[in-house]
């Protein structure tokens, strides 16, 4: 039954498979000698493939399992055969379909003496199908080998050799005089992998390219490269290389070894094991001075295109950032100019702080994680940009650039440095020490390049927040964020801690406790890191791995505002706004002294009553309004307007004082200038109002702090206090007028002794109003600095209405002998009804 089965199966995969291809139409070859690595041992056993009929495509399947051509050079007499076939220029992928490639036949010392083009297919199943052909040469026949197939990387993904390459720095190499026989030295016994380059006695060599001595260079077969050198644009070129016997010079070892040419004037060869020994690859000290210019960096030819996707310069979205991170992520060039690396930060950075910005202005934009991870990818792309600056160099080289929002030093050095230790690297507010000679030391390519870079604005994306600690303490942000990397380094393991000198950028409180912490993904840690030494201004911090680092404060957190004290503000509030209230009653109700002006004194009551009472809201439900930005900024505006209307008010109303006291004491001239209310109503509240549309023309942002309150970061706070300044010394100076003139007055006895009294009565309750208003905001300067001020600045602001009761209403007779009455009237009426 399920041999029925299968069969049918394979009848209908062969019905439906496409015959016409390759890899569904092959013969199998499965004879075990044509393994890579079968000698004969009698020649009557060898295998010839030339008197075989080729026709179609084979696949190989050796003792069970499928097998390829070798893409290398194989031994002579190695399948079972004397002229082995090998097949040039690596195998294709199943993308390539069917390709063409030439199969080499090798005899003695010439790994392709000759060759032939084959087909070659890879197929879906990872085997390979050939088209094979009787070989051009008698005593030949297709090797096989097992195992993953070689295939020739494309440059372009590998790691460029020329900073990925091992130093060959045997001097036997460049002796050009006879080698005492015992000592010839062999290539074939080196295991060659990857690229190397070649340096002899600290001087960069290069493989000859002209024919070499027989019996030089250390062995008896030199070996150098036919074809000549490329130059940098030419990329990774592959060229053969040529033994002399003496007779021929190009006879041992003919195989494609790769060879690369370097900026900075140096060469890289991918070398492969001589087919004969004695044999080894010979060096010539280079010509090319390191100060020639001769070799054009690669970089002329790289298109670097960084824009900004439309619209993005105007607004700031996650997207822009995003795609602008994108398009640097996607650079390949390795090597780039400082302008233009410069120039790509700005843009970077602009863009990167336009979301932070955005972020704390309004709630709508990015969550502090989505901004953690912005940070990170930023460093990325920076820490890539900066990489693009190293260049190889013999002795050591430096670069350096300084932007507003980033610093950058790179630091290189190369196998002939004569430094013992690399100088200390600066920026403005933070150093680092490295031992960057000891981890050249350590590189094949003795080599190494430091970058170090300190980012003013990225503590606004990687907050201290982030550093997550048991106790529950205030984390304050004590460096800039820096960065150190070993780029184009391949050995990047540290000989010696790194150490960092950080400035503190803020004050350092004694009590606090710093961490040296550094940036994993989404967090700061402190692993590896720890604080050496500390003073006040500066801190050395020694870790022992590179990374973003940054300097934190911890201080214990002060205690929330108890709810003992959120409870006595609230009634402390609410008490002054009945207060307010009542004197307002009595000011409007009760119009006692034709004589003085009750104007001012209900407006300031109006004003600071909606003040209050607006303040008391907002506090009340800050949950509620901080989401809504508008509102807040609103809401912040008008409290700027109410408070501030109030202090001009006061200011009238010392005018209004200021002119009755003079009027007093010029008995001739009766009530000159009493100004109308409702030019002082205009007054009152248009100078507040123009001093709000002053502030919000220049500083737009400056409204709607965490409070809902204007903002106390770069000085926007003295759009409040420089007017309520201002204020205050006027009403000092006209109150010290106000005085004088009273003294003088009272010393003139034709003064009405009454009235007289009357208005000293009224100066010195204006003056002490004037006190118990403006004073307390002066208090308002230190309420961070004590919580003793903060307790007594919310009592005195509180309780405006409660003093201004007090003064204009207890302490009155007639206001009091009117509150009688209205008692006496409403309980009279009472009775009566
Ligand atoms: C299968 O391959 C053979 C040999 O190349 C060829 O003659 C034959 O036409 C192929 N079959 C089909 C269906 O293409
Ligand atoms: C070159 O080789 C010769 C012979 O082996 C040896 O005597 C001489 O010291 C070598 N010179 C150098 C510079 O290595
Ligand atoms: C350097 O080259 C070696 C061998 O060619 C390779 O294994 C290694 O991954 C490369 N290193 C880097 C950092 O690319
Ligand atoms: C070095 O320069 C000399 C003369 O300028 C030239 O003869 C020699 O071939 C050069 N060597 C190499 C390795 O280019
Ligand atoms: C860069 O790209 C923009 C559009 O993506 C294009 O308009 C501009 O010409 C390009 N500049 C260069 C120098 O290629
Ligand atoms: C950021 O870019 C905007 C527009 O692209 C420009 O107006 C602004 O000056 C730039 N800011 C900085 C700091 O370069
Ligand atoms: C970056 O490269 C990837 C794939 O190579 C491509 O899909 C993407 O669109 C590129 N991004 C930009 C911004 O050019
Ligand atoms: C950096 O290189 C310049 C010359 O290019 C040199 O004057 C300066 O001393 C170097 N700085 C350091 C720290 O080595
Ligand atoms: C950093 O400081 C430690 C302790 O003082 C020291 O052992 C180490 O050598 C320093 N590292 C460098 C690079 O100077
Ligand atoms: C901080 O760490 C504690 C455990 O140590 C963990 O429970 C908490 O979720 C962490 N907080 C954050 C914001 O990662
Ligand atoms: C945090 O707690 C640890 C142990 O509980 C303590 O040693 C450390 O001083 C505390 N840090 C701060 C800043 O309070
Ligand atoms: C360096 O620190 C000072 C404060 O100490 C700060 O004002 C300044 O902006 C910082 N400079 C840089 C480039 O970070």
């Amino acid at each position: 039954m399920i041999t029925i089965v299968t069969n049918i199966t394979n009848i209908l995969i062969l019905l439906t498979a496409n015959l016409s291809d390759p890899c569904n139409n092959y013969t199998v070859l499965d004879q075990p000698w044509r393994a890579y690595g079968n000698s004969y041992s009698e020649v009557k056993n060898r295998k010839y493939d030339n008197f075989v009929s080729w026709s179609g495509w084979y696949r190989f399947f050796i003792n069970g399992a499928s097998a390829h051509i070798p893409e290398m050079c194989v031994a002579i007499h190695g399948c079972t055969t004397d002229m082995t076939l090998w097949i040039r220029g690596g195998h294709p992928t199943v993308g390539d379909g069917v390709v063409a490639r030439d199969v080499c036949i090798h005899w003695y010392n010439y790994c392709c003496i000759n060759l032939f083009p084959i087909r070659v297919k890879a197929c879906p199943g990872n085997y390979y199908v050939y088209e094979l052909v009787e070989p051009i040469s008698a005593f030949s026949a297709y090797c096989t080998d097992v195992g993953s197939v070689v295939t020739v990387i494309p440059e372009i993904i590998s790691p460029d050799p020329c900073f990925n390459y091992t130093v060959l720095d045997n001097t036997w190499r460049a002796n050009s005089s006879q080698p005492s026989k015992p000592v010839s030295m062999c290539d074939r016994s080196v295991s060659w992998s990857g690229w190397y380059r070649l340096f002899i006695n600290g001087l960069s060599a290069q493989i000859p390219d002209t024919c070499v001595a027989k019996c030089s260079c250390g062995t008896d077969y030199p070996l150098w490269i036919r074809g000549g050198h490329p130059t940098v644009k030419d990329g990774v070129v592959s060229r053969d290389a040529c033994g002399n016997d003496g007779n021929d010079c190009c006879t041992y070892g003919v195989f494609p070894i790769k060879v690369k040419a370097c900026p900075g004037n140096y060469y890289v060869y991918k070398l492969l094991s001589p087919t004969t020994c004695p044999s080894a690859y010979c060096a010539v000290v280079s010509n090319i001075s390191s100060t020639s210019t001769t070799v054009t960096p690669q970089t002329s030819s790289a298109v670097i295109n960084i824009t900004l996707q439309e619209g993005c310069s105007s607004q700031s979205s996650g997207g822009c950032l995003k795609n602008l991170l994108e398009q640097i992520e996607n650079i390949t060039a390795q090597e780039l100019p400082l302008n233009k690396v410069t120039d790509i930060l700005t843009v970077a950075f602009n863009a990167s702080e336009k979301i932070s910005v955005s972020s704390s202005s309004s709630s709508s934009s990015a969550s502090p994680a989505q901004l953690a991870s912005y940070g990170t990818k930023v460093l990325k792309s920076s820490e890539k940009l900066i990489s693009t600056l190293v260049k190889p160099t013999d002795t050591s080289a430096n670069v350096s650039f300084t932007l507003a929002a980033v610093e950058g030093k790179v630091f290189m050095v190369g196998p002939q440095v004569t430094l013992d230790k690399i100088p200390q690297l600066y920026t403005t507010n933070s150093s680092i020490n490295i031992d960057l000679i000891g981890i050249a030391k350590n590189n094949n390519d003795r080599s190494a390049a430091v970058a170090f870079m300190s980012y003013t604005t990225m503590e606004n994306l990687l907050k201290a927040d982030f550093f997550n600690t048991t106790n529950d303490t205030i984390k304050t942000m004590m460096s800039t964020v820096i960065s150190a990397t070993l780029p184009k380094t391949s050995n990047t393991a540290l000989t010696k801690a790194v150490n960092f000198t950080f400035r503190h950028i803020r004050e350092f409180e004694p009590s606090g406790s710093l961490s040296c912490v550094y940036w994993n993904i989404s967090e700061w840690i402190v692993d590896g890191c720890s604080v050496l030494n500390s003073n006040s201004s500066h801190t050395v911090c020694s870790c022992v791995h590179l990374s973003t680092f940054a300097l934190i404060m911890q201080t214990s957190s002060s205690p929330p505002p108890s709810d003992l004290l959120e409870l006595l503000g609230l009634v402390c509030v609410i008490v002054g706004l009945v207060f307010f209230s009542l004197a307002l009653l009595s000011f409007a109700l009760c119009q006692w002294s034709p004589g003085v002006n009750n104007v001012a004194r209900i407006n300031i009551c109006i004003s600071l009553l909606s003040a209050h009472l607006l303040f008391l809201l907002t506090q009340q439900f800050l949950s509620l309004i901080r989401p809504q930005q508008v509102l807040c900024v609103v809401i912040a505006g008008l409290l700027h307007f109410l408070f501030l209307s109030a202090f001009v008010w006061m200011f009238i109303e010392a005018v209004l004082l200021f002119i009755c006291v003079k009027n007093l004491s010029q008995i001739s001239s009766k009530k000159k200038e009493v100004l109308s209310s409702g030019f002082l109503c205009v007054i009152g509240y248009l100078v507040a109002l123009v001093v709000v549309c002053v502030s919000i023309g220049l500083v737009p942002e400056g409204y709607g702090s965490e409070q809902c309150w204007i903002k106390y970061d770069k000085g926007f706070i003295w759009s409040f206090l420089g007017p309520v300044c201002v204020i205050l010394a006027l009403n000092l100076i006209l109150f010290i007028r106000i005085i004088i003139i009273l003294k003088s007055a009272l010393s003139n006895l034709n003064a009405e002794v009454s009235q007289m009294k009357q208005t000293k009565v009224m100066v010195f309750k204006t003056l002490g109003q004037f006190v118990v208003l403006g004073c307390p905001w002066i208090l308002g300067f230190f309420t961070n600095s004590s919580e003793m001020l903060q307790i007594l600045f919310l009592i005195l602001n509180s309780q405006q209405g409660t003093f201004i009761f007090l003064i204009y209403c207890v302490l009155n007779n007639e206001i009091r002998q009117q509150y009688w009455k209205c008692f006496t009237f409403l309980c009279s009426g009472r009775k009566q009804r």
